[in-house]
């Protein structure tokens, strides 16, 4: 019976030595160790044996019983180290391989003419505000001296969601808005960019949905003079140094007197051409001295404090500046359009 048990062990130790996976280690520890196993049946055995031999072989299969254990153990960890030592080499980065590269995105360009002109003005002591896109009727028109029914009201061809509530038509109700906050006291000093919305036909020089950027200025004292020396520096940080600047009579019920600013074309440099339309002067924006009106509804002291205003397409001076056909462009987001203004990020 010892050789059998030392037969086993020997046999035993060997599959082990020779198995090459987890799986088949653990068959050989259930075929030797297990309960059917021979190691079991020798011990099952021993009532049949003399008392002299039953304690020599009780501890000769313990002795066994243990060897194998502790040689599957061995070979256990051997295996999971191996396979790990695989794994790691199967995941191994070759770092010398070049990378692929991350298509980084840029600005849009409206989003580039917006944060110019805002920087522009904020280094000129002017605040950034906000207001909703959908809007009262009050502050959209009423507020800035267009009572229900004025003919100009005309000009700006509305979506209306209620009687009373539209989408704003422009900027200028931020305008109406930030004085009632400013409850008639104290200067102001605001730009205010944003999306505005009217019932346009889109095509190349129009559309639905378009951006604006409305600048706002009252104080005592504040004069028309004020409003040109702006406009002036805007222009020629905007357009370069050597553009020219005139002022000619408008009109805009929230602006007493109103005018509209054109530049020289650049183009042509004055001489007139096609993008100038052979006048050598191309419109900017429309602007003007807020209305005696506007400020007392508002609450402000039209007799204190006196204001300008101003307002501009930022699409039409990004198409001006960068050359651009059709406003249509600047939404389609087309990206071979769009990547043409990755250059100076
Ligand atoms: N809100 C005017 C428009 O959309 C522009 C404007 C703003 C004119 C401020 C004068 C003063 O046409």
């Amino acid at each position: 019976m010892q050789e059998r048990l030392k037969e086993l062990q020997a046999e035993a130790i060997q599959k082990v030595d020779q198995s090459a996976g987890l799986k088949e280690l653990n068959d050989i520890r259930v075929a030797y160790l297990g309960k059917k196993g021979p190691i079991t049946e020798v011990l099952r055995g021993m009532g049949k044996l003399s008392a002299e031999e039953r304690p020599v072989i009780g501890a000769l299969a313990n002795e066994v019983r243990e060897a194998i254990a502790a040689k599957i153990e061995a070979k256990q960890s051997a295996l999971e180290e191996a396979a790990v030592q695989e794994k790691l080499a199967a995941e191994s980065i070759d770092v010398t391989l070049p990378g692929r590269p991350v298509k980084a995105g840029n600005h849009h360009p409206l989003t580039k003419i917006i944060e110019e002109i805002e920087d522009l003005f904020i280094g000129m002591g002017y605040e950034i505000a906000e207001g909703p896109e959908v809007e009262q009727d009050y502050y959209n028109f009423e507020a800035l001296n267009l009572p229900k029914g004025h003919p100009a009201r005309d000009m700006q061809d509305s979506f209306y969601i209620t009687e009373e509530i539209l989408l704003r038509t422009h900027t200028s109700p931020v305008q109406a808005r930030t004085m009632e906050k400013h409850q008639g006291k104290g200067p102001i000093k605001i730009i205010c960019p944003g999306k505005v919305y009217r019932r346009d036909n889109d095509d190349a020089t129009h559309s639905h949905q378009f951006m604006q950027i409305e600048g706002l200025v009252v104080g005592e004292n504040i004069r028309m003079s004020d409003l040109k020396g702006t406009l002036n520096v805007f222009a020629k940080k905007m357009f370069g140094e050597d553009r020219e600047i005139r002022l000619r009579p408008s009109f805009f019920p929230f602006t007493e007197p109103s005018v509209e600013m054109d530049i020289s074309c650049k183009m042509c440099g004055g001489h007139g051409c096609n993008v100038c339309k052979h006048t050598g002067w191309i419109e900017i924006l429309g602007a003007g001295m807020v209305h005696p009106n506007v400020l007392e509804m508002a609450g402000y002291d039209s007799k204190k404090y006196t204001g300008f205003a101003f307002g501009m397409g930022p699409e039409r001076i990004a198409m001006l500046k960068y050359g651009v056909d059709d406003i249509r462009h600047f939404y389609t987001n087309d990206v071979r359009f769009l990547n043409q203004f990755a250059i100076e990020e």
